[in-house]
């Protein structure tokens, strides 16, 4: 009779307990006015993967493997002097290379900075069609920019596996050759962006734009310090075996 009244009194302790634990944990409901109401979030266009080919996952390999490099090896600073020697030097053998180009008895062998800067006119003629387009030239746009940055990525491969790391062990060309790496990467996450976003967006001619712009910005700091330099620290026939270690690494990358 004992045990019955002591468990009616815990069963009634209990409901007390848990009514109080109820309103204990209870928090108030905070009441939104309309204004502050969330709107439903718009709906968004498919996304295009980026393109991850076989040359792209080499090249970010070569830039790592660049990156480490960079961190343990300590270098002097070259001197101006030794560093616009050497881009005078470059100056006049690229013009002795473009008279003897012209030359009939001439080799039609493609030296390094020559193959380069063929790709460089033809990034400059996509980047020119790409910033024509409207926001309705959808298959237009997506045909651009997957060319481009096919061939950019070739690009970036060859001159980040072959010529880059040449350089780079010279000190007068060696802050050029690192602010290139950093350019290249720019330019990848601008192109990966791109690709993210549907032709039709508001944003893609802006960005588009901007990726022009620091391409050429690129090709400028090339043609006009980086590859003078590289024509007067190699000599002519260590630029033409570059450019067949290039062609074939292209080649290879493509089958
Ligand atoms: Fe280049
Ligand atoms: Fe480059």
């Amino acid at each position: 009779m004992a045990k019955r009244a002591s468990g009616g009194h815990g069963r009634q302790q209990a409901a007390k307990r848990s009514s109080t634990g109820r309103s204990r944990t209870k928090r108030p409901v905070r009441k939104r006015s309309a204004g502050l109401r969330s709107k439903p979030a718009p709906k968004r266009a498919a996304r295009r993967k980026p393109a991850t080919s076989k040359s792209a996952k080499k090249k970010l390999a070569a830039r790592a493997a660049a990156a480490r490099g960079t961190r343990k090896q300590r270098v002097s600073k070259p001197s101006r002097l030794a560093s616009a020697a050497a881009t005078v030097r470059g100056a006049v053998a690229g013009a002795v290379v473009t008279v003897t180009k012209r030359l009939p008895w001439s080799s039609n062998g493609q030296d390094a900075i020559t193959l380069l800067e063929n790709d460089h006119r033809r990034f400059e003629a996509l980047l020119g069609q790409g910033d024509e387009t409207t926001e309705r030239a959808v298959k237009g746009r997506t045909e651009v920019l997957d060319t481009l940055t096919a061939e950019l990525n070739l690009h970036e491969l060859v001159e980040e596996k072959i010529l880059y790391p040449a350089l780079k062990a010279h000190p007068e060309a060696r802050d050029i050759v690192l602010e290139g790496y950093q350019e290249h990467h720019i330019a990848d996450v601008l192109a990966g962006e791109l690709h993210r976003l549907p032709p039709g967006d508001e944003q893609w001619g802006a960005k588009f734009k901007v990726l022009k712009e620091s391409l050429e910005h690129h090709i400028k700091e090339e043609e006009h310090e980086m590859f003078l330099k590289a024509r007067g620290i190699f000599s002519r026939d260590e630029l033409l075996r570059l450019g067949v270690e290039m062609a074939e690494m292209k080649k290879r990358s493509r089958a």
